[in-house]
């Protein structure tokens, strides 16, 4: 079983996006799954090291996908990104200065946290906006 299982109640209407939030939740599961089997700390630092490149990736496609379709939240929602791109990157900074236990439960609070609810809860309200348009 999974850490987060994407479904498709999460579908923001762009199937390029959903493949990205797709890849993003199995980097988390590969991240929880690392920790947890006690993969050492490589495994677990390469897998943080995808999921801020990801991220990275993901945000700005997702923000060039908003801008297309004329979102009018696209500024804050852009604000958000970025915080949430330097908390990954706080995350990837603190593992390599600290323990692995310590790490683990911030990881686990942080990606289920602000990762899963952005998806679920921001990234949702720009949906409606991407429905039927054929910028994908
Ligand atoms: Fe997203
Ligand atoms: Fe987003």
């Amino acid at each position: 079983m999974s850490f987060v299982d994407w479904s498709q109640a999460y579908t923001v209407n762009n199937p390029s996006l959903d493949e990205q939030h797709q890849k993003l939740f199995a980097i988390i599961n590969k991240l929880h799954e690392a920790m947890f089997a006690k993969r050492g700390r490589e495994s677990v630092g390469e897998t943080i090291r995808e999921l801020v490149e990801y991220t990275q990736k993901h945000f700005s496609e997702e923000e060039r996908q908003m801008e297309l379709h004329g979102y009018a939240g696209l500024a804050a929602h852009k604000k958000v990104h970025e915080e949430l791109l330097k908390k990954v990157k706080e995350i990837e900074k603190h593992y390599q200065q600290s323990s692995e236990s310590v790490a683990g439960e911030m990881i686990g609070f942080l990606v289920s946290d602000w990762l899963v609810k952005h998806i679920l809860g921001m990234d949702k309200q720009y949906a409606p906006y991407l429905k039927g348009n054929r910028h994908q």
